[in-house]
């Protein structure tokens, strides 16, 4: 069975690359998304190593001047995707982008994909590395003046509809944004995807952008949403570090690199919600916090950032769920296991997740989670995320990055074999 699924798994991957780079699932995602991306390369760095650096070039080939990589390269038009490319309306052309970020994982899986094969690799990661370089530094000039990773429209952090973005949400007004024709639900039941109100106002945030021109100083000042974002920080705490280190095996001056992780870590305190006991999203408008335990405060782990306490409060939360670590708290009001990020359980997200766990010497919980994630891919197929209750495959199937994390992670035994 485990020959079979691995057998699919390099399938998908092939089937979803148009060539340099990889969807995310035929229909429902048409284009090159870039945290996505970066799993499809490790996913790749398993049977095609030269294939896996492809796919990180390619998405560095719609880097924007300002370092910023964005969400969304839009290399061939394709109608069944909405918000394309004259919505998001950016002075880009080779290829069309869309005018935000996506979490940083591109240098975290660029290092495992270097060790993969050091010799194939130097001369790939010596051409990244400075693309690498520039795009951190935006993150840290654009992004983390608060002294935490903010995102600017709820798409930047990957996981759109999360509660953690409730209370900013609630602010922007979406009711001027015009007529649009959702494509999301004509490829997976609207009760898996966001709300209407949710993409008035996700339309609204982007409208703000393209009028002033993708101007960030003008989006981080006077923009509709800006929320602390706890995922980012450890994602980007973390990528920092593994920036650092390849800096350093290449022979680079990083401590500039360093400083960034170092001021990202001081800023901490920000978001430590004292009453939750865990980090939490929060409001940079209003101060307001989320009050969640999702994936944010889990990924805690993947930057070396759990205490025992608050290992106590999120193990708390994960043995309420049958499988994996739910995006959101299913003791929280807000749960609903099934629609996208507000409930869900995400392979990808329990593979960052069981990274900081290993590294932790947790192997008794990282392998818990392994073997949570492998089930419901064994039992359900490569979907793009999980009921955390019942097991049951959502959203779009035969999908990119669940493959990716079967051949790299979950598919594997404890002791690193397929
Ligand atoms: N995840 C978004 C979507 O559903 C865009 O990044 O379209």
């Amino acid at each position: 069975m485990k020959m079979q699924l691995n057998e699919q798994a390099r399938a998908i991957l092939r089937g979803n690359d148009r060539g340099g780079y990889t969807i995310p699932t035929a229909g429902l995602y048409p284009y090159q998304w870039n945290w996505d991306s970066a799993f499809a390369a490790w996913g790749f760095s398993t049977f095609d190593i030269n294939r896996a650096w492809t796919e990180i070039e390619t998405l560095f080939k719609a880097q924007w001047a300002n370092g910023m990589a964005p969400h969304i390269a839009f290399w061939q038009p394709d109608p069944g995707y909405f918000p394309g490319p004259d919505v998001w309306g950016t002075a880009t052309s080779d290829p069309q982008t869309s005018g935000i970020s996506q979490p940083p994982v591109a240098a975290i899986l660029a290092r495992k994909i270097w060790d993969a094969d050091p010799e194939a690799g130097r001369p790939r990661i010596g051409a990244l590395y400075p693309k690498l370089v520039a795009w951190h530094r935006w993150w840290h000039r654009d992004r983390c003046a608060s002294g935490v990773a903010a995102i600017t429209h709820p798409w930047e952090s990957g996981r759109d509809n999360c509660p953690d973005w409730d209370p900013g949400m609630k602010n922007v007004d979406g009711t001027n944004v015009g007529d649009y024709t959702r494509r999301d639900t004509g490829h997976v039941d609207a009760s898996m995807r966001p709300s209407k109100t949710d993409y008035d106002r996700y339309l609204a945030i982007l409208q703000f952008g393209k009028a002033c021109g993708w101007d960030q100083a003008e989006i981080t000042a006077n923009g509709p949403f800006l929320m602390a974002d706890p995922a980012m920080t450890f994602i980007l705490i973390r990528a920092h570090r593994d920036l650092a280190a390849i800096g350093r095996a290449l022979g680079e001056d990083v401590s500039e690199i360093e400083g960034w992780a170092a001021a990202l870590a001081a800023g901490l305190p920000k978001i430590w919600n004292s009453d939750l006991g865990c980090y939490d999203a929060r409001d940079l408008r209003t101060g307001q916090f989320a009050n969640i335990m999702g994936s944010g405060a889990f990924l805690a782990w993947l930057a070396g950032e759990v205490d025992p306490a608050v290992e106590a409060r999120l193990t708390a939360v994960w043995d309420r769920v049958a499988y994996g670590i739910p995006s959101a708290d299913p003791a929280a009001d807000s749960f609903n296991p099934r629609r996208y990020w507000r409930g869900p359980m995400w392979p990808v997200v329990n593979s960052l997740i069981a990274m900081g766990l290993i590294e932790a010497g947790k192997s008794d919980l990282a392998e818990r989670l392994r073997r949570e994630t492998a089930e419901v891919i064994e039992k359900g197929g490569f979907n793009e995320y999980f009921d955390p209750l019942d097991g049951t495959p959502c959203g779009g199937a035969n999908f990119t990055w669940t493959a990716a994390i079967w051949l790299t992670w979950a598919g594997r035994d404890a002791d690193g074999g397929t």
